[in-house]
């Protein structure tokens, strides 16, 4: 009995004497490697926690084995020591299962590496809690939205989806019958399930907390409680996003396009005109407006467009708990030929086609008219006629001469003699 009372002191005298060696050699700012440390808590009273040391050695690779020693320093004269051996990566685990350690732990690990003797390297430590309730949260989900909590963004009139997520990483209370008392916040019933997930629909706007309250029996009959809460913020998603004044787009005309929508403020609202078809895709227009307190977008564009190519129009609202987007094609048409001008150019080639033919048919009816004269005049004097008329005119050109001779011998005479010859057809006269 004393030899082996001998034996643990001497053991643990060791022990101490070794590690205060390798602690002095090594103060804590000086030791060359790191190690950080990461606990899995928070812990239910009766679960385990995994700890997991990582070395970082920084470019000093050893192919050696370290010695990890965890210890928990807080509330106990003899740390409770445990130590394992390990390369690079440490893992340590071990349970909570006492009423009072139902509290905040620090685990703190000191790093060895063999020389002669242990000496240290690195230390680090990790602080966690074990707590006497389940830990528990809601995770709400909406249209593949997920919100963790503890204040989610939740659209109107949309089913939202919430789910219990407790922590549980030790497997603990993987074989206990759970039940799970649900508080909406709103005025609906309040249900009770034994699966962690349910949707709900909110109808109006405001702020809800809901709440949790979950039983887990073990089957040892011991039960565990745990409670989670998550406080929605309920708001209308945007609705109604219209666009107005895209109907009879013409080249050249300034257009007032009207765009509008509502839902829970702030909503920001953007818009872009492109012009379809071109090789950049940068807008020939665009703006943004945010809206705060009111609950209704509403802007207008004041665009001429200018060719008969094909734009589109891009409308987009966001506001925190929905996004909507519309698009619209935009043709304009070419303006219509007849306008004041087209008519007046109508007008003026009809009365210069009017007047062409006026002249065409002025000009054919003369000719015509022409035509037939001539056929009068030639049916009037025929060639009978004519030539009776040269025989007369012979006739009187002869007597003329008969009158001349005697004048030239006869000087006497100094005036010269006239001979009107008159040849009477009727009542017509012909001079000669
Ligand atoms: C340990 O951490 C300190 C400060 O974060 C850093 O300066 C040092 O380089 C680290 N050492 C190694 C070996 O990574
Ligand atoms: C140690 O853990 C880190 C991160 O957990 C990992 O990237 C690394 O590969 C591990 N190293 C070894 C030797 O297992
Ligand atoms: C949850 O438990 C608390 C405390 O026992 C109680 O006040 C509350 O009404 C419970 N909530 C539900 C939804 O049952
Ligand atoms: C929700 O809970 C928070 C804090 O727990 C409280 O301040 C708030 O008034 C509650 N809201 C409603 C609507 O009950
Ligand atoms: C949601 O539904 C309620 C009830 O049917 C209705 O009064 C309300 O206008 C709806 N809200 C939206 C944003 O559609
Ligand atoms: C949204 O549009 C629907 C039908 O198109 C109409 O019944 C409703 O009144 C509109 N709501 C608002 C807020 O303009
Ligand atoms: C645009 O729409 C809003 C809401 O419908 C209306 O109040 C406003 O007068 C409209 N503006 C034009 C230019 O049409
Ligand atoms: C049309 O308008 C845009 C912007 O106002 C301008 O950059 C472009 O040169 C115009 N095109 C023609 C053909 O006038
Ligand atoms: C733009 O290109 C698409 C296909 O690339 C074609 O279908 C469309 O008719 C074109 N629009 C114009 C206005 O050229
Ligand atoms: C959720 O999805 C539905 C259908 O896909 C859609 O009508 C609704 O606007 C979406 N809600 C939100 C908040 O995005």
């Amino acid at each position: 009995m004393s030899i082996r009372l001998d034996v643990v002191f001497l053991v643990f005298l060791v022990g101490v004497v070794q590690r205060s060696v390798g602690d002095s050699l090594n103060p804590t700012e000086d030791l060359p490697y790191n190690v950080t440390v990461v606990a899995d808590g928070p812990t239910l009273l009766g679960a385990t926690t995994t700890f997991v040391a990582t070395l970082d050695t920084g470019t000093d690779f050893q192919d050696t084995t370290y010695k990890y020693t965890w210890s928990e320093v807080f509330g106990y004269l003899i740390p409770r020591v445990k130590s394992t051996y390990s390369e690079e990566n440490c893992t340590f685990s071990r349970p909570y299962t006492r009423p009072e350690d139902v509290r905040d732990h620090i685990m703190s690990v000191k790093v060895y590496r063999k020389s002669i003797l242990w000496v240290m390297v690195a230390q680090g430590s990790v602080t966690f809690q074990v707590t006497a309730h389940i830990p528990a949260h809601v995770i709400l989900s909406q249209n593949e939205t997920v919100c963790n909590g503890p204040v989610c963004d939740v659209a109107t009139n949309q089913s939202a989806q919430l789910t219990v997520s407790i922590h549980d990483p030790s497997s603990y209370l993987q074989n206990t019958i759970s039940l799970f008392d649900w508080d909406f916040g709103d005025e609906n019933q309040n249900p009770k399930t034994t699966s962690m997930s349910l949707s709900h629909v909110y109808s109006e706007i405001g702020c809800y907390n809901v709440s949790v309250n979950i039983t887990a029996v073990q089957p040892s009959g011991s039960v565990k409680t745990g409670n989670a809460i998550v406080t929605l913020l309920l708001k209308d998603a945007i609705h109604n996003l219209t666009i107005n004044g895209l109907e009879h787009v013409t080249v050249g005309d300034k257009k007032t396009i009207n765009i509008t929508c509502s839902g829970s403020p702030p909503i920001s609202f953007c818009w872009s005109i492109f012009q379809a078809n071109m090789s950049s895709s940068l807008p020939v227009m665009r703006s943004c407006i945010q809206t705060y307190l009111q609950e209704e977008c509403q802007t207008e564009i004041d665009y001429s467009f200018n060719t008969s190519k094909e734009y589109i129009l891009r409308v987009r609202a966001t506001n925190d708990v929905s996004f909507q987007a519309l698009t619209a094609e935009i043709r304009p048409r070419e303006p219509p030929v007849l306008t004041s001008d087209g008519i007046a150019g109508l007008v003026v080639g009809i009365c210069f086609g009017l007047t062409l033919t006026c002249i065409s048919i002025g000009i054919i009816s003369h000719q015509i008219h022409k035509e037939r004269m001539r056929h009068v005049e030639v049916a009037d004097f025929n060639f009978e006629a004519s030539s009776r008329y040269d025989s007369i005119r012979e006739h009187a050109r002869r007597l003329n001469d008969a009158k001349k001779k005697p004048t030239e011998k006869t000087p006497l005479l100094n005036k010269n003699p006239t001979l009107d010859v008159r040849w009477v057809k009727g009542s017509e006269t012909v001079e000669l």
